[in-house]
Parts: structure tokens; C-alpha cells; sequence
């Protein structure tokens, strides 16, 4: 059979590892696909020095690449959200199928993008846009195809997750860990999507769009980072049999379905409480199989080579089969695509933990717990540290409730004379049903 000529877009750390691994691997992969795989040609604006590409043909203009006969496959692994539209779509108006790394691109133009391919009958691969090299989209779109899947909750940036970890276990600042997860690669090229959770809103839409068979709706994903969380909240947590971790986590209710991301406690026994460091995992819950747990590195070069490599040998594995019968982009059939509404967060509803700082004097608690009860809001757990000095730290974990309901209570608690600065609140989930 004919090789397949792919034609990789960008040279950086993913670019680099698909690369190598494609080179290193070539035997064994075309193995597998049944075709030798060929590297046509690069663009790349600059060189990788972990890549010997001498014999390689190089361009600096990726669209060469995109419009290049004599490609089957354009690899797109320059990031970004403009200049990789276009390229993309530039590639498949030529014909091309196109293997993309790229969440924030999928997250925000996938729509357009996968419209697009269906009309020009190409493919377009995107397991390595989430969690890196764990295979969780194929997961979802296959293995459990059969599932009605009630929810899935996720880490899945492993920077913020690294910085959650140093500081919990090492109690490091909160800038250092950063430094130290850019310069070992994994954080965004602009941190504040790690740190404000926009890369993880990025993944979880593609993971709720999968699981749920709705559009991609990137801009209705709600979204919270860890910048707010201090040492103080990750310890009282810790004392409550609780760990705070930074979760992408979307469900379908009655309702319409909830997309949202931000600090969360869960139960320090759950899996997910002890994925540490850059490490990803993704916990899903389907009606047929129950809960089911993929773990792996969500960065990293090779890693994430790992899965754009994967993709292309399902592109070339796919090329010959009929296109109505190929595994739909966002695994059910485009014409089957739900209208579900995604919820406004206030819509949503967790369980809570409350941190206020009172004034230390009698009936404060009661004015507090008057609010709460007012609004439906049962208290679970609450934690007073004894003080002698005027003011004391009071923590309280509560019952699920609707968001709007507890916006409403905080506004309150926060106007009692007695109750000073902004009630610190982080969503709990106990991921058990
Ligand atoms: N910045 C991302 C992370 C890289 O830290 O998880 C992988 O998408």
C-alpha cells in the first residue's frame, strides 16, 4: 500500500515529541497502521534542538504545509486560536485530513471546524487536545459508547494541579511552583490559562460535548481558577477529611447540563484526591459500567506526542472506510446533536465550604446560621479555632444546594455588621453518585 505523507505544523515541545516519536517508532507504528507513515515536510519558524530534522524539508510558512499536494495529513501543533483556524481550515478546503493537539482551537471553532471536514469528507483527530496522553476522548466516543454517561469530573491542567500539590504538601508559594511548571514545559504560554482554569474550560468542553452529544459551547463553561486558594483554606480543608483540587466537572440533569470549573473539595480517600503533581485524571460515570477512573500525564512532550501520534494512525487506519460509517467528532451523529441547554452556574448545585471571619462576641453564629436556614441551606460540619484575639476564623461545609440559593445567603452573611471581608466559598463534591 501507498505511504501516507503527513506534514507536522510547529516544532515546539509537542511538535518535537511527535517527531521524534514518529521517527523512533516508524516500524512498529506502520505495524499498526498498515501504511508506512512519511514525514513530508515541516513548518516551523524555528528549530528544535531535541529534533535532528537533517534531510527533512522545512518551511517557515505553515500554510505551505496546508496546501502541499503532495500531504495526506496536516499535523497542526502550533497552538493558538487565529492563525491555527486558519491553517486548519486552510488544510481541510485542500483535502487534507488534520490531527490537532489544540484545545482552545476545538473548544472555541470546533463546530465550524468538524462542519467543514464533513463537507470535504476529511477527518479530524483531536485526542492529544485532552489530558495529553491519556486516550480519554477515545474512551468516551468508543468505549463507552454504550453508557448514558451521568457526569465526568476532571483534573485536567496539570500545572494548576502541581501548584495545589507543592503548596498542600510543601507549602510553597504560589508564584515559585508557577515558575517552576513553565520552565518544565507544562504550563500554557500564557500561565493565567492555567492558573484562571481557561485550558481546563478548554478540555472540559470537548469532554462534555462528547459525553453529552451537544455542540461545543466554550463560551457557557463557567469558570474559576485557584489564584484565590490559600494555604489556610487547602489546611482547614485537610482537618475537615477533605482535599481542594482544581476540577473541570459537567452533568446532565433535568434541568440542561452543568459545565463548570473551579476549586472543589472532595473526600481525601477518592482516587481523584490523590492524583498529584502534572498528573491527569478523569473520573467518569456511565449507567452500564459504573464509575470508571483514566489517569495519566495531561503535558509533557512525548506524552502528548503519544496521542497525536495515535490519532494519525487511526486517520490512516480510517482512510479507506465509508465517511457516514467513521466515528462521528463529537461521537454521536451530527444530525443527532442535542439542544440541551448548558446551565448558568446559579443553576447548578453542590455542596459548600464556607470560611468567614466574625467578630468574636455572642449571636454572631446564630445571625449566620439564621441566613443559611432561611435559604435551605443545611449546615454538615463547622469548625471554630479558639482565638484570644477579636476576631475568629469560622468554617462550614454544607449541604448540596442550588448556586443562586447560596449567592443569596452570602450576600447577606457578608452585609452582618459582624462578619468582616469576603466569605471564601469553594464547591465540594463527595463524586460518590
Ligand atoms: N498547560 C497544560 C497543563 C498543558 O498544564 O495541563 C496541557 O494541555
Amino acid at each position: 500500500m501507498k505511504p501516507v505523507k503527513v506534514g507536522i505544523c510547529g516544532l515546539g515541545t509537542v511538535g518535537g515529541g511527535t517527531f521524534n516519536v514518529l521517527i523512533r517508532n516508524a516500524e512498529e507504528i506502520s505495524r499498526r497502521a498498515g501504511r508506512k507513515i512519511i514525514i513530508e515536510q515541516i513548518g516551523t519558524r524555528s528549530e528544535n534542538p531535541a529534533c535532528d530534522t537533517s534531510g527533512m524539508q522545512l518551511t517557515t510558512d505553515v500554510f505551505e504545509v496546508a496546501t502541499n499536494p503532495e500531504i495526506d495529513i496536516v499535523v497542526e501543533l502550533i497552538g493558538g486560536y487565529e492563525t491555527a483556524r486558519e491553517l486548519v481550515m486552510t488544510a481541510i478546503e485542500n483535502g487534507k485530513h488534520v490531527v490537532t493537539a489544540n484545545k482552545a482551537l476545538i473548544a472555541v471553532h470546533g463546530n465550524e471546524i468538524f462542519e467543514a471536514a464533513q463537507e470535504q469528507n476529511v477527518m479530524v483527530a483531536f485526542e492529544a487536545s485532552v489530558a495529553g496522553g491519556i486516550p480519554i476522548i477515545k474512551a468516551i466516543r468508543e468505549g463507552l459508547a454504550a453508557n448514558q454517561i451521568n457526569w465526568l469530573a476532571g483534573i485536567i491542567n496539570g500545572t494548576g494541579n502541581y501548584i495545589m500539590t507543592e503548596m498542600r504538601e510543601k507549602g510553597r508559594a504560589f508564584a515559585d511552583v508557577l515558575q517552576e511548571a513553565q520552565a518544565l514545559g507544562y504550563a500554557e504560554a500564557d500561565p493565567t490559562f492555567d492558573v484562571e482554569g481557561i485550558d481546563a474550560a478548554h478540555k472540559l468542553t470537548i469532554l462534555s460535548s462528547l459525553a453529552f452529544g451537544v455542540p461545543l459551547q466554550f463560551n457557557k463553561a463557567f469558570t474559576e481558577g485557584i489564584s484565590k486558594i490559600t494555604p489556610q483554606d487547602v489546611q482547614y480543608a485537610e482537618e475537615l477529611g477533605y482535599r481542594v483540587k482544581h476540577l473541570g466537572i459537567t452533568r446532565r440533569t433535568d434541568k440542561g447540563i452543568e459545565l463548570r470549573v473551579h476549586p472543589t473539595l472532595i473526600p481525601r480517600d477518592v482516587l481523584l484526591a490523590n492524583v498529584n503533581g502534572v498528573m491527569n485524571a478523569i473520573l467518569v460515570d456511565g449507567d452500564a459500567v459504573g464509575q470508571t477512573l483514566y489517569y495519566g500525564p495531561g503535558a509533557g512532550a512525548e506524552a502528548t506526542a503519544s496521542a497525536v501520534v495515535a490519532d494519525i494512525v487511526d486517520v490512516v487506519r480510517t482512510l479507506t472506510a465509508d465517511r457516514d460509517n467513521r466515528v462521528p467528532h463529537l461521537a454521536f451523529q451530527p444530525s443527532e446533536l442535542s439542544d440541551a441547554p448548558i446551565l448558568p452556574v446559579e443553576e447548578t448545585t453542590s455542596a459548600y465550604y464556607l470560611r468567614l471571619q466574625a467578630v468574636e462576641r455572642p449571636g454572631v453564629l446564630a445571625h449566620v446560621t439564621r441566613i443559611l436556614g432561611e435559604k435551605g441551606i443545611n449546615i454538615e460540619a463547622i469548625i471554630q479555632k479558639q482565638t484570644t484575639e477579636a476576631q475568629v476564623p469560622v468554617i462550614m461545609l454544607t449541604q448540596r444546594v442550588e448556586e443562586r440559593m447560596m449567592n443569596e445567603a452570602i450576600r447577606e452573611i457578608e452585609a452582618l455588621p459582624d462578619i468582616l471581608g469576603e466569605i471564601i466559598r469553594i464547591r465540594v463534591e463527595l463524586l460518590a453518585d
